[in-house]
């Protein structure tokens, strides 16, 4: 076991990834735009999502993917139960803000897809970025350079992918809110868009892999970021299960990238996130090789839970944050379905354990427990004093309350520590990145399944970590999930947005 003297991971650890008490409730119109633009890029007009994303033509297959990975799905009214807590009526502030299929840390949309692809009728081969305002492809380079890109990845495919999916994060569009903390919410987020690119690849019929590791410094440069002002995070392979198109011409690269609205903001000029740029170059450095594997379960009382699945792409309609709910039960089935769902592995090598507090389930002991994948069981780790023991670890009273009310509070949790040491600082980010993914996993299945639910990082992670009764092992609660069902005076009015095709 290779063990690391000195880790800006290991360092983070003990420093920016603690949340702080109280998490900031900034004006949005005074933080950095959300949105990232190619003004004098040519545009190539996206055909609207098509209803049935199992399109027979890639094009409208690719419309869809982009819209639901990364789109603008719906307007949200929110009215000011978030962020201000739950305050008077009259304290609170009215916004009307466009929202999408992923949850985002305090709606910062740290992410930006590109896309490498062939032709497609009437799409010439190139690299884009996907301008979700518009719903259009920004070109950024002519050519089919696939073949470039994948050599680039650890784990390159076998086959050559129809698609290649860039996922970066705006650091200092996450960490002008955030500061230091915000490195962990940025791979969470990460995690949340690579959660939903895969899910919405599936839905169109293509199948998709994740690559958390990669050549970085050749890959920001294919796409001309700065990368300690934006850097890829993920890269998503997209394969047809039929015959793979491999390109006709040699592989190439054609034009420069055109400059981006708004210019990049380096966070190695922000002395006050030396820390992140620290961790940042740390993780950017070659990873070593490995995957981990989850600590065996306890030797503990085991409950089966009875078969049941669903299809998380189902949620993608209905999925959005809510502040409470209404503290009624919830079927034993509809637990089970949820829990299958959210328990399958996105990320190949760096597994999530999820673990939560339960109450309200006829059938199921009111208590903590972790969820076996292999064996569809429930294993107690910690008795109905555990529903208490988190609601004291919330270091928001919003999260208090939805605490008391939810079905479940569940954490995606892992070995961060040990992971730091055996594989490197790359590890911190890999890990986040497939907890964020589980946590929309399980935010995506709570809708599928008719239920609410509220992403949150405003917990004490030691607090939780005992209230699941994980203490004498080296699990930790990666980012919690709170679930349950519907509450109207808990949820704010939302209205779907349809992308009627690009707008140029
Ligand atoms: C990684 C992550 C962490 C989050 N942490 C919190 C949190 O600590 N407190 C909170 O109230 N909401 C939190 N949220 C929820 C976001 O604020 C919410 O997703 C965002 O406002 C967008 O709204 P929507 O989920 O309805 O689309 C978090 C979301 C994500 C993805």
């Amino acid at each position: 076991m290779t063990t690391y003297a000195t880790s800006a991971a290991l360092d983070y650890l003990a420093s920016g990834h603690q949340p702080p008490d109280a998490l900031p409730a900034a004006d949005p119109l005074r933080l950095p735009p959300v949105h990232k633009r190619y003004p004098s890029a040519a545009r190539q007009v996206l055909p609207p999502p098509p209803d049935d994303p199992r399109h027979d033509e890639l094009l409208p297959c690719l419309s869809w993917l982009l819209h639901r990975t990364n789109g603008l799905t719906r307007m949200r009214w929110m009215s000011g139960i978030m962020p201000l807590g739950l305050g008077a009526p009259a304290a609170r502030r009215v916004l009307l803000s466009p929202g999408r299929t992923g949850a985002a840390s305090g709606s910062r949309y740290p992410v930006e897809v590109y896309v490498a692809h062939p032709d497609h009728d009437g799409l010439p081969a190139g690299l884009s970025h996907y301008d979700p305002v518009h719903h259009v492809l920004e070109r950024l380079r002519e050519g089919d350079g696939r073949a470039l890109l994948t050599p680039l990845l650890a784990e390159p495919p076998a086959q050559e992918p129809e698609f290649v999916l860039l996922l970066s994060s705006v650091l200092w569009r996450n960490a002008a809110k955030y500061g230091v903390f915000g490195y962990r919410l940025l791979s969470l987020d990460a995690g949340v868009a690579v959660a939903q690119a895969v899910a919405a690849a599936e839905a169109t019929g293509l199948t998709a892999r994740v690559h958390p590791r990669y050549d970085d410094a050749a890959l920001d440069e294919t796409l001309g970021l700065s990368p300690f002002a934006e850097s890829v995070f993920a890269v998503v392979t997209l394969h047809r299960p039929d015959s793979p198109r491999t390109s006709a011409t040699p592989a190439t690269w054609r034009g420069q990238i055109p400059s981006a609205k708004p210019d990049p903001v380096p966070i190695t000029k922000i002395p006050a996130l030396a820390e992140v740029a620290a961790l940042h170059a740390a993780v950017r450095r070659a990873a070593p090789e490995g995957s981990a594997t989850l600590p065996p379960l306890p030797d503990a009382p085991r409950h089966a839970l009875p078969p049941a699945s669903l299809d998380v792409a189902d949620g993608f309609a209905g999925r959005r944050t809510v502040y409470g709910y209404r503290p009624g039960p919830v079927p034993q089935q509809t637990l089970a379905a949820l829990l299958a769902a959210a328990a399958e592995p996105v990320v190949d090598g760096t597994p999530v354990q999820l673990a939560g507090a339960v109450q309200r389930v006829p059938g199921v002991e009111t208590g903590a427990h972790l969820y076996d994948a292999a064996g569809h069981a429930l294993v107690a780790t910690r008795g109905a004093d555990a529903v208490t023991a988190v609601i004291t670890a919330a270091k928001s009273p919003m999260l208090a309350d939805e605490c008391r009310t939810a079905t479940a509070v569940l954490a995606p949790c892992g070995d961060l520590r040990t992971g730091i040491e055996r594989f490197g600082d790359r590890w911190y980010r890999a890990q986040n990145i497939a907890a964020g993914a589980a946590a929309q996993r399980i935010a995506l299945a709570a809708a599928a399944a008719g239920l609410e639910s509220h992403v949150h990082c405003d917990f004490d992670p030691e607090g939780v970590r005992s209230a699941l009764g994980l203490s004498a092992g080296p699990l930790q609660p990666l980012v919690l999930v709170t679930v349950g069902p519907r509450a109207p005076h808990r949820t704010d009015p939302q209205l779907p947005l349809r992308a009627e095709g690009g707008v140029n």
